[in-house]
């Protein structure tokens, strides 16, 4: 087969993920173009400076041999994603905190925000790479948003899952010896170039045997699986600790004898405070998430119970200290070393001490934290921001608004919607079910979703009801049975439930 031409690579996202993996393939890629683009400029700031803005052992010294060479770090992301042959997509994939599927779904907005801009900037053919991790038959969707959002229609993308295996702490280590690399295409000859491509780019450092392939969905499927696997592990050696200290036993003797069993093995297996990290609880939640949307519901209460195992040990493990401090630790000092998830790492995103530290605050100890690779700041944010929104910019937030006309909304809005059989003068930005349910604002808005759930047979908010008439109470925002009656509606399709899930197509 004719080597692919593969010479410039973007990839969108420059965090934990986006900036070591690009710089590991720039070390080893002299020849092709490797840049990170980022719309965070303080990020983009500190991975052109001599303080980069994560630390991992070994990372260092891998950006100083490429950058500048043929790696590069820019916000300019139009630019640089137009121009390359691969596209890397590395954005925060975070939990939705409202909605349908809050606490559990993945929020697809960064990926879905990327994917509009690599459409809208495409003049020439290119391979678009899931690096994020996705929940499966994500490819599908965005495969649409690419085509639809596209100027051209001669440009043509193809869609790999390239799921990443790395461990914070590990990072550099993994990524330049990976147990394997697992790249994931469509059986088309043009997925299966795009497939020899990526192989070809990851081939100039890692042997061919351990780059694996896979189809797209069953590459997407394989990183929730790891990670759920993995955290399986923690939450049970978790669970034979409690056992281990009402009976007697020793955790660690356990642990021993279990993990000389070839068949077990000895990794994963040291009890803890719990597992932590932006990954494993993440994860897990989108795993169950996607089996109950598939009507597997003892299969999300199987994996579920790794994450309740994991709460369960957090809780335990600040009830034990509180109990040997002759049950009160009021007004006591308590020294907490290490803030991060786990060691080598500067990472506080979802770490267990967020939960002892605010458990024993909670019981009005006085905690006094150390960790000498996390900020005073980023452990005053962590220990303040609520669950899940350690993940989400700012600007994520405000995706709701007003606008002054119709017209605006032809050039304003990702995808207008006709409205008119209930309102003629408003057009608002829609970008899903959930947005479409908390964005109507306006009594007159109110008034159409009144009409709209009522004809869709939906649940109507009490306070909507009485009051739309009258065309003037403030929208209460979403009802948790509406958003299930919502769901059921859209799985059974037509009439006015059709239109809602027209709503949310991209
Ligand atoms: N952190 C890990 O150990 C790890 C390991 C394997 C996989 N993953 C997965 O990789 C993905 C990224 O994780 P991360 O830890 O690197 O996240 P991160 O939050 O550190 O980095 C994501 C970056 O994407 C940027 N971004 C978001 N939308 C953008 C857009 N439209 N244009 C340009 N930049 C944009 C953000 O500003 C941010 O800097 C997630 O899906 C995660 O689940 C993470």
């Amino acid at each position: 087969m004719t080597p692919p031409q593969v010479k410039k690579i973007a990839c969108i996202g420059a965090g934990y993920v986006g900036g070591p993996t690009m710089a590991v393939i720039a070390k080893n890629s002299p020849d092709i173009e490797v840049v990170v683009v980022d719309i965070n400029e303080e990020r983009i700031k500190a991975w052109n400076s001599e303080a980069l803005p994560i630390y991992e052992p070994g990372l260092d010294e891998v950006v100083r041999a490429a950058r500048g060479r043929n790696l590069f770090f820019s916000t300019d992301t139009k630019k640089h994603v137009g121009e390359a042959d691969i596209v890397f997509v590395s954005v925060n994939t975070p939990t939705k905190t409202t909605g349908i599927g809050a606490g559990k779904a993945a929020d697809l907005t960064y990926w879905e925000g990327a994917a509009r801009l690599i459409a809208s900037v495409s003049t020439s053919s290119k391979i678009v790479v899931e690096k994020s991790t996705v929940p499966v038959k994500t490819a599908e969707a965005i495969g649409k948003v690419l085509k639809r959002n596209c100027s051209d229609p001669t440009v043509n993308f193809e869609i790999l899952s390239n799921p990443e295996f790395l461990a914070e702490g590990t990072a550099i280590e993994d990524l330049q010896k990976p147990d394997r690399v697992l790249i994931g295409g469509v059986d088309t000859p043009s997925g299966q170039a795009a497939v020899a491509a990526l192989k070809w780019v990851y081939n100039h450092w890692i042997p061919v045997e351990r780059i694996l392939t896979a189809n797209l969905w069953s590459a997407e499927l394989a990183k929730l699986t790891a990670n759920a696997f993995l955290a399986q592990r923690i939450s049970s050696i978790n669970s034979i600790s409690a056992l281990c200290e009402a009976s007697g036993a020793n955790v660690q003797q356990v642990a021993h004898a279990i993990g000389t069993d070839s068949r077990i093995g000895n990794k994963f297996l040291s009890a803890s405070v719990g597992f932590g990290g932006s990954c494993f609880q993440k994860d897990i939640l989108n795993l169950c998430y996607v089996c109950e949307t598939l009507g597997l519901r003892e299969v999300a209460d199987y994996w579920h119970a790794v994450v309740t195992m994991n709460d369960y040990q957090k809780q335990r493990f600040v009830e034990r200290v509180i109990g040997s401090m002759f049950n009160t630790v009021s007004n006591k000092k308590i020294a907490i070393f290490g803030f991060a998830f786990k060691k080598d790492t500067g990472d506080t995103r979802e770490t267990p001490a967020i939960d002892v530290c605010k458990g024993l605050v909670r019981d009005n100890a006085k905690v006094a934290v150390y960790d000498p690779k996390v900020t005073s700041e980023q452990i005053f944010r962590d220990m303040s921001t609520p669950k899940f929104e350690w993940d989400r910019p700012d600007y994520s937030r405000s995706h709701t608004r007003l606008l002054d006309n119709v017209e605006q909304a032809r050039n304003d809005v990702t995808q207008p919607f006709d409205v008119s059989r209930w309102c003629t003068s408003l057009a608002c930005s829609i970008k899903g079910i959930d947005s479409c349910l908390t964005s109507l604002l306006t009594p007159l808005f109110e008034a159409a979703s009144f009409r709209l759930r009522q004809s869709a047979g939906l649940h109507v908010p009490c306070r909507l009801a009485s009051s739309h008439m009258r065309w003037a109470s403030p929208w209460i925002p979403s009802c948790r049975r509406c958003t299930e009656r919502v769901e059921l509606a859209l799985r059974s399709g037509g009439g006015p439930a059709g239109l809602l899930a027209r709503l949310s197509s991209p």
